[in-house]
């Protein structure tokens, strides 16, 4: 069994992920990370050089060639639920969670931070309601759960998930 992480930029995907697979001691997995290892390009540069639709190409790819793991946490970029297929490959042999935030939380945490390229906008946070509109019926469909962030910190989060995961793996 494995744990997919989906849900908007700056919902803390990777830290919390990075605890539940520390706790469960299962293999952390980044496919942002694992495209600029494969690339060897910045995330940001691949959207400036290559433009959005090609780094949608690598992150499919990198799903496709995950599929297999086994006994992994999985955090999944915010927009690969945008590709259906995305999930479709990860959810046989997984529970997806689905890390809820509201706009005001993802601001906060995203800060001035400058690694996300679709935020390059004149007014980020109109950015954010409007891109979260859009995914948050495909998050919402696409998770077995939904786990609200919003005040809550990394830890708590990751041991709301673990205790699903456990609650799973006694019941196999
Ligand atoms: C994106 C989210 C980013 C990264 C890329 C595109 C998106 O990942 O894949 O900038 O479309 O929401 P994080 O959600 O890990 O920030």
């Amino acid at each position: 069994m494995n744990a997919v992480l989906i849900g908007f930029m700056g919902c803390g995907k990777t830290t919390v992920g990075r605890i539940v697979s520390q706790y469960l001691k299962w293999n952390f997995i980044d496919t942002d990370d694992l495209i600029v290892e494969k690339t060897k390009i910045s995330i940001s540069d691949i959207f400036k050089r290559y433009g959005e639709a090609y780094f949608r190409q690598i992150e499919s790819q990198i799903i496709k060639d995950i599929s297999d793991v086994d006994k992994c946490v999985i955090s999944l970029g915010g927009g690969a639920v945008l590709n259906e297929q995305n999930i479709n490959t990860l959810k046989g042999k997984g529970l997806v969670f689905y890390l809820k935030g509201s706009p005001e939380t993802i601001i906060a945490h995203i800060g001035d931070n400058k690694d996300r390229p679709l935020l390059h906008t004149s007014n980020p946070y109109n950015t954010i309601k409007e891109l979260l509109n859009k995914r948050h019926p495909l998050y919402v469909k696409n998770s077995h759960y939904s786990i609200d962030i919003d005040g809550k910190d990394p830890e708590t989060i990751a041991h709301e998930i673990i205790n699903i995961l456990k609650d799973a793996e006694r019941r196999k």
